[in-house]
């Protein structure tokens, strides 16, 4: 299996010192930072744009970053983001119309490209396209907010959407975002994942008196994710 990841969402981050906060996640040993956009009309939250995505490549991010779009329509700011330094693009099959091109328009612009799937959205999203994604998202809550439970179907989801990789041959990173923490990790990882999204389960500890906070939750994680086997 590919290497884990770890991605910690900036949703949880302090916005008000964006950059040193993932500064400081990535110094700790986070692979990727994902990031959260919300429009208010697909989901009911609103987050940020392409602007702050420039702003952490500006500012010095070179991590890839993993750019989850909770917006519909999809396609009018998907350049927009490409031109911002994402690395990679998803988006829900329920908000395009056109999954395909969509798909292609990513490409085109030059990043990689993922579908997500909502704890209710079918898997059959995938028949026709799985040769054009780089990355399988699933939603472990329903989305729109940091901080709620995860939703222990995922486990038997991701256990089929693993086995649809294997079978297929391809490369493609099954990634999980919603819930995850240092105390449940192992069994995410045991149930095929190998791309884990954590904001609140990083950012959300307590501050005071652990100026090393973020280096003893990634190694948590790391050494939970080190006990499975694959
Ligand atoms: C939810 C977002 C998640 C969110 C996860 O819609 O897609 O990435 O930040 O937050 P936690 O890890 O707190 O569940
Ligand atoms: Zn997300």
């Amino acid at each position: 299996m590919a290497p884990d990841l770890i991605a910690p969402s900036i949703l949880s981050a302090n916005f008000a010192k964006l950059g040193e906060d993932v500064d400081n996640v990535l110094a700790a040993g986070a692979d990727i930072v994902h990031f959260d956009v919300m429009d208010n009309h697909y989901v009911p939250n609103l987050t940020i744009g392409p602007l702050i995505c420039e702003a952490l490549r500006k500012h010095g991010v070179t991590a890839p970053i993993d750019v989850h779009l909770m917006v519909k329509p999809v396609d009018r700011i998907i350049p927009d983001f490409a031109a911002a330094g994402a690395t990679y693009i998803t988006f829900h099959p329920e908000a395009s119309e056109h999954i395909d091109r969509t798909l292609q328009l990513i490409h085109a612009e030059g990043c990689k490209a993922g579908l997500v799937f909502n704890p209710a959205t079918p898997l059959s999203y995938l028949d026709y396209v799985l040769d054009k994604v780089d990355m399988i998202l699933l939603m472990s809550v329903n989305p729109g907010f940091g901080g709620q439970s995860f939703i222990p179907a995922a486990l038997d989801k991701l256990r089929q959407v693993r086995k649809l990789i294997d079978d297929s041959g391809l490369a493609i990173r099954l990634e999980v975002d919603g819930g995850v923490k240092a105390d449940n990790i192992a069994e995410i990882k045991a149930a095929g994942a190998d791309t884990f999204v954590s904001g609140s389960g990083i950012f959300g500890k307590p501050r005071d008196g652990d100026p090393h906070r973020y280096d003893t939750i990634i190694r948590q994680m790391r050494e939970a994710l080190a006990a499975v086997s694959g």
